[in-house]
């Protein structure tokens, strides 16, 4: 493949060829990053689904690797995809799986079943049944084995949830060092309930306890993660925080896949929310991204708790299998760095793009300030494809200029015929981006969408907006990164240029930085 494709992203991930959805097994080890992903090995649709595989050592930069976990009975009678799940290095061979003082890396993924089988393991399953398996590593990722002796290593939800097990999945693994055990948090998705269990030797899996229904349960729980943030405020030192996926049922405005997350603490076996991160009546949360396609996330484990990178899967099962590329479908969105900022005693969760983006910087285009912008929209003319921009103006407030947006539009002919709009609301205090006229549109009914997020202004009443523009995406960052708003857009190729605007009035204080950035792709 060439990598340059229509729509190709030039920094964000994409496999060479066929379908991909969610980011599984994120480990670092031993100097590398590896990134395992549902993947169709046949197809551009999702099916056959399987763990393709690439490494980093930069998270920018991918290499692709060949299938890791490849679905059981591929090609001709698949009998068990391999749906979401982590992976971990076991350095201390808890699991006894090492051989000859090598660590074994360990996936741990569901199994889905196509049909009523009976395993080398001895145990049966039913169609359609999730359940929980492992497998192993001895080459440090490069190739694995299943654990067909004892798979699957949890067959279904504790009591009293046994009826659960159709939809029963994407187990996330990691080590809690102050229990000395390992814990797995796996979805009851239909009920949305979390299960947490835990470990000595990441075989034999013990309930510990179960979280929700609570904030957003729409559609199904999916893809749970749960790891600490350092927090000076706290006695520990640090906040936990879960996240959780839905599908139906992601933010206000959005149709399809979403992702909430909650802070509060975890002791080993049970996670409590903070008051103010778990409301009544569920119905409001807090979501990590705004946007329609941020989904599936999840973080890579073996870093330090400082280093907290964060992957999402830039798409949305409402459209995903429509959108126009070829011959992959899908993309990770780009690697976030997730902290906590203390406001007195509460947490708030801050997402920024991954310093290594500083990697990827290429010219600087523009940089210029307005002390006041015009009402109206200036041209910038055409510039690169591949953007990260920086905006910043003063809040303009309610009354006092009447001044209702201001913002970028990015993607778009002089004659704004095709253009992706990113900006902010003052009256209402939302960022947004507007993909009606982004281009290609009409894959989906619910694709031209202006999509919004909460966004107040920093203590100097400044509003920054932070946004990389890939060649099939936007993602935005609001302020430090308290809020974010991730789409996909599908602009034609004259659509180049930048331009900035300021509507029903000028804004003040303007300030705009545009970088180029250059392909990860050579
Ligand atoms: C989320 C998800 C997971 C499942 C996987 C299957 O996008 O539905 O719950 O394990 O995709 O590919």
């Amino acid at each position: 493949a060439s990598f340059h494709e229509p729509y190709r992203p030039q920094f964000h991930f994409s496999p060479t060829k066929n379908w991909m959805n969610d980011p599984n097994g994120l480990l670092y080890h031993d100097g590398t990053y590896h990134l395992f992903f549902q993947h169709n090995p046949y197809g551009i649709q999702d099916g056959n689904i399987s763990w393709g595989h690439a490494t980093s050592h930069d998270l920018m930069h991918w290499e692709h690797q060949p299938i890791a976990l490849l679905a059981r009975g591929y090609p001709q009678n698949v009998t068990e995809m391999i749906f979401t799940g982590s992976a971990v290095a076991d350095t201390n061979n808890t699991s006894g799986l090492g051989v000859d003082g090598k660590i074994p890396l360990i996936a741990i993924y569901t199994s889905a079943y196509q049909y009523a089988q009976d395993l080398p393991s001895g145990k049966s399953v039913k169609a359609n049944q999730q359940s929980q398996s492992l497998a192993y590593s001895l080459d440090d990722g490069k190739t694995w084995s299943y654990y067909d002796a004892l798979n699957p290593i949890i067959e279904t939800p504790a009591a009293p949830y046994e009826d659960q097990w159709q939809n029963f999945r994407d187990p996330f693994a990691f080590w809690h060092d102050e229990t000395q055990k390992w814990i797995l948090v796996t979805a009851l998705s239909d009920i949305h309930k979390l299960m947490i269990w835990t470990s000595d030797n990441l075989i034999d899996w013990t309930v510990a306890s179960e979280f929700g229904p609570v904030n957003a349960v729409g559609g199904v729980w999916e893809c749970p993660n749960l790891f600490p943030l350092p927090f000076k405020a706290d006695k520990t030192g640090s906040k936990w925080v879960l996240v959780v996926g839905l599908n139906p049922g992601g933010p206000p405005g959005t149709v399809g896949s979403g992702t909430q997350y909650f802070i509060g603490d975890f002791n080993g076996t049970a996670f409590v929310p903070d008051a103010d991160s778990a409301y009544p009546g569920n119905e409001t949360a807090n979501w990590m991204d705004w946007g329609p396609d941020w989904y599936a996330a999840t973080a890579w484990n073996g870093l330090p708790e400082d280093d907290h990178v964060q992957l999402g899967w830039m798409n949305n099962w409402q459209y995903g299998s429509k959108i126009p590329t070829n011959p992959w479908r899908g993309a990770m969105a780009f690697p976030r760095h997730l902290s906590l900022k203390q406001d007195g005693e509460k947490a708030i969760l801050l997402q920024w793009p991954h310093q290594n983006i500083t990697e990827l910087r290429g010219k600087e285009r523009f940089r210029r300030s307005w002390s006041s912008l015009r009402n109206g929209v200036q041209d910038l003319g055409p510039q690169e494809r591949l953007l990260d921009i920086e905006l910043a103006f003063a809040d303009q407030g309610k009354t006092t200029s009447g001044t209702s947006e201001a913002g970028i539009i990015v993607r778009a002919t002089s004659d704004l015929k095709t253009q992706t709009r990113i900006g902010y609301d003052f009256d209402k205090k939302l960022m947004f981006v507007d993909r009606t006229k982004s281009g290609i549109t009409d894959i989906d009914k619910t694709f031209p969408t202006i999509y919004h997020a909460p966004l107040t202004p920093d203590e100097h009443g400044i509003i920054k907006l932070r946004i990389l523009l890939d060649w099939a995406g936007v993602e935005v960052f609001g302020g430090e990164g308290e809020s974010t708003l991730t789409a996909q857009i599908f602009p034609f190729a004259n659509a180049t240029h930048v331009q900035v605007f300021s509507k029903d009035g000028s804004t003040d204080d303007v300030s705009l930085k545009i970088s180029e950035l250059t392909s990860i792709w050579s």
